[in-house]
């Protein structure tokens, strides 16, 4: 076990790191997750989140190298999902004397979801609580990730503790971006904010200008390494991910029955690259749902395909539509292919739910039957050739 680690004077890192997590509810998570928590030691003790409830033993450990986990005056409980608060009820009842800080909507799902009452400090927007030497204040951030969903910022260290947003779930025994792979970090990233908060992008605007009313050291999230040497360019990119950049990517999506959808996938990539935009193709039997929803981010094309069954598409096509109709990325264009045998119905589905995950469909589907002839597969070359000009 890792021990903790002091990443400012008197604010150490406490919680865990779990190396063997494949899935996230849903999420792919191949690098792992970490549950981030930190305990500030100033005249009170403040623990500012907890971890998963399997993780409660070490986080209690780890806290115990520094002091008596009894002597915790404060929890803060910037959000309430499991991954954070499940352990809050083992930590409880080694610190039954801590006040749990929290928004009201934090409170209703503790006492709801966890079935358990405590001496509750609910907070608001810009109230703030006396340490000692340092003091919190607190930011909330309803729906980044929850209507619960705050941020604690610190003063005198100028660390903000942004709990979801900032995240990313890589495992990693070092605490600190520059400590890592940029690159790696950056991409985690990214598809945190993908597969999390993209369906709330509108609302990251408001909470980026509220963290630029502080000074900001470091950003601690709840998930993956602390930011303190590329804080700008966390920033830049939640700004640029919360107004809907997007660059000339198109991402081809398929899944195929006998090959013939597959084929017209193909064609249409080489179409799209003809053009010279960046095409990648996912096949959603060999695809993580997660990491093609990464690609389509900062992708300004979506272009489904799916052979026709049962008048409709392959049930991993119909996962995939409810998936991107729940997350709604914004500002893009989309299309829709399909290959079919004696009846359609593939491109109407995917064109609809296109249209209801906000995807503007301005380009007729393209369907061929059976396997593409010469002209057809000539079409589909020019269908990507279009859609990506
Ligand atoms: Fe990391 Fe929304 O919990």
């Amino acid at each position: 076990m890792m021990n903790n680690i002091e990443i400012a004077k008197g604010i150490y890192s406490v919680g865990a790191v779990d190396w063997t997590m494949r899935d996230f509810h849903g999420y792919g998570t191949p690098r792992g997750i970490t549950y981030n928590a930190y305990l500030i030691v100033d005249e009170k003790i403040c623990l500012i989140d907890t971890v998963k409830a399997p993780f409660a033993p070490e986080l209690l450990e780890r806290i115990s190298q520094i002091v008596d986990p009894a002597k915790i005056d404060y929890i803060v409980c910037n959000h309430t999902e499991p991954d954070h608060a499940s352990a809050l009820p083992i930590i409880m009842e080694k610190a039954p004397q801590a006040k749990v800080v929290l928004t009201s909507q934090g409170k209703d799902s503790i006492v709801k979801h966890y079935n358990k009452e405590y001496d509750f400090q609910v907070v608001k927007e810009g109230d703030s609580l006396d340490l000692g030497e340092k003091q919190l204040k607190f930011i909330t951030m309803p729906m980044l990730h929850w209507p619960d969903s705050m941020a604690t910022y610190l003063t005198g260290e100028e660390i903000l503790f942004s709990n979801d947003a900032f995240g990313q779930h890589i495992s990693t025994t070092k605490r600190f971006d520059d400590e890592n792979e940029i690159h790696d970090i950056m991409q985690e990233a990214a598809k945190y904010y993908a597969n999390i908060l993209m369906p709330y992008s509108r609302l990251v605007g408001t909470a980026l200008t509220k963290a630029e009313t502080v000074n900001i050291k470091m950003i601690a999230p709840s998930h993956g390494v602390i930011w303190r040497s590329h804080i700008g360019d966390i920033l830049k990119k939640y700004e640029q991910w919360g107004s809907g950049y997007h660059d000339d990517t198109v991402v081809i999506i398929y899944d195929t029955m006998w090959g013939a959808t597959e084929d017209m996938a193909r064609r249409i990539l080489e179409g799209v690259a003809a053009s010279g935009a960046k095409g990648k193709l996912h096949r959603l039997k060999t695809s993580a749902m997660s990491d093609i929803i990464n690609d389509v981010l900062e992708a300004g094309g979506v272009i489904l395909g799916s052979s026709t069954q049962h008048n409709t598409v392959l049930a991993t096509m119909g996962g995939f539509l409810t998936y991107i109709e729940g997350l709604k990325p914004a500002n893009k264009i989309g299309a829709a292919f399909s290959a079919h045998g004696w009846a359609g119905g593939a491109i109407k589905a995917m064109e609809e739910s296109l249209k209801r995950a906000g995807i503007a469909v301005e380009n007729p589907g393209l369907a061929v039957k059976w396997l593409a002839s010469k002209d057809e597969q000539d079409a589909c070359f020019q269908f990507g050739l279009e859609f990506a000009k």
